[in-house]
């Protein structure tokens, strides 16, 4: 599932986006809401152009909520459609189509003006690798999953799943790169397992979450790893990472530990918490 990027893929991404974008009524922007900004490809805006879309801040389950929230509006903010889902355990899908046809409303109030009945609206979902793309297009389909077969024009066949009976949905999403200059980036990107097999050493990866623990998540510290209010104010993040290291038990194998610390996040044993903030982004 891993995919390099070079200078050719992304332009065949690109290429390959747009030919899908050219088939469809709306856009789904599909992120992760953790790190909505890292995860978000460098070029969507230019690449979207003007067809509706609709940032979808996927995973929200294993975000900070209040976070989430604040993103929402920033994105809102700037007069782009923005909703927070949890693909996985199929919420706010139903929000997601109702906001799909607010959308499409004002076009089929015209034609219907002009007597053409109203059809499904097309929809495609794009985004970077692992933010949840292909999970979401199975949760949307469910059950009812049925081809309606090819649409001519285009280089490679596109297939629609029908969703119901408003919506029809192209069966592959449009892959697009993540960002790489910010360092940054790149690091929210391999602490939350978007990038498997980064340049990122583990151990700087977990430097850079307790980092974040530090600042904002204090509580998880205290309560995850037994450090005192005391150690928290005076420790380095490194003397915290060994402080780690020697609570799960392994001495001073903090390599090991950054793997598993990181692991940990990952898998939500530390809590929701978000790597990215919309403060950050306005500044
Ligand atoms: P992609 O097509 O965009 O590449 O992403 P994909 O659907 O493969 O999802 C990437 C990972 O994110 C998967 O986990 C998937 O289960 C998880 N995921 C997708 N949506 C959600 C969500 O709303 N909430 C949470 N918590 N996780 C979500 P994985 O570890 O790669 O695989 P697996 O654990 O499902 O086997």
């Amino acid at each position: 599932n891993h995919i390099q990027w070079f200078p050719g893929h992304m332009a065949k991404a690109r290429r390959e986006a747009t030919e899908k974008l050219n088939l469809v009524d709306v856009v789904i922007e599909l992120v992760d809401a953790r790190i909505p900004e890292s995860s978000r490809n460098p070029m969507i805006q230019e690449i979207i152009g003007q067809k509706p879309s609709i940032i979808v801040l996927n995973k929200a389950d294993i975000a900070d909520n209040k976070v989430t929230n604040a993103w929402l509006e920033f994105y809102r903010s700037q007069g782009l459609p923005a909703l927070a889902i949890d693909a996985q355990h199929q919420k706010g899908l139903k929000a997601l189509e109702q906001e799909c046809k607010k959308i499409m409303a004002p076009y089929f109030e015209k034609q219907k003006a002009k007597g053409v009945k109203p059809r499904s609206i097309r929809l495609m979902i794009l985004g970077i690798p692992n933010v949840g793309k292909s999970t979401l297009i199975n949760r949307f389909v469910g059950k009812n999953q049925a081809q309606t077969g090819n649409k001519p024009g285009v280089t490679k066949a596109q297939r629609w799943l029908k969703m119901g009976k408003e919506f029809e949905l192209l069966d592959t999403p449009g892959i697009l790169w993540p960002k790489f200059e910010d360092p940054k980036v790149g690091q929210n990107l391999a602490i939350t397992g978007a990038i498997k097999d980064s340049l990122l050493h583990m151990d700087d990866l977990a430097l850079a979450l307790i980092e974040i623990l530090l600042e904002r998540h204090p509580e998880v510290l205290k309560k995850s790893f037994q450090l005192t209010a005391d150690q928290l104010e005076t420790l380095t993040k490194v003397e915290i990472l060994l402080e780690i290291t020697k609570k799960m038990g392994l001495k001073d194998d903090y390599g090991e530990a950054s793997q598993r610390l990181i692991i940990q996040y990952r898998q939500n044993k530390l809590g929701n918490i978000s790597l990215d903030l919309p403060i950050e982004r306005l500044v």
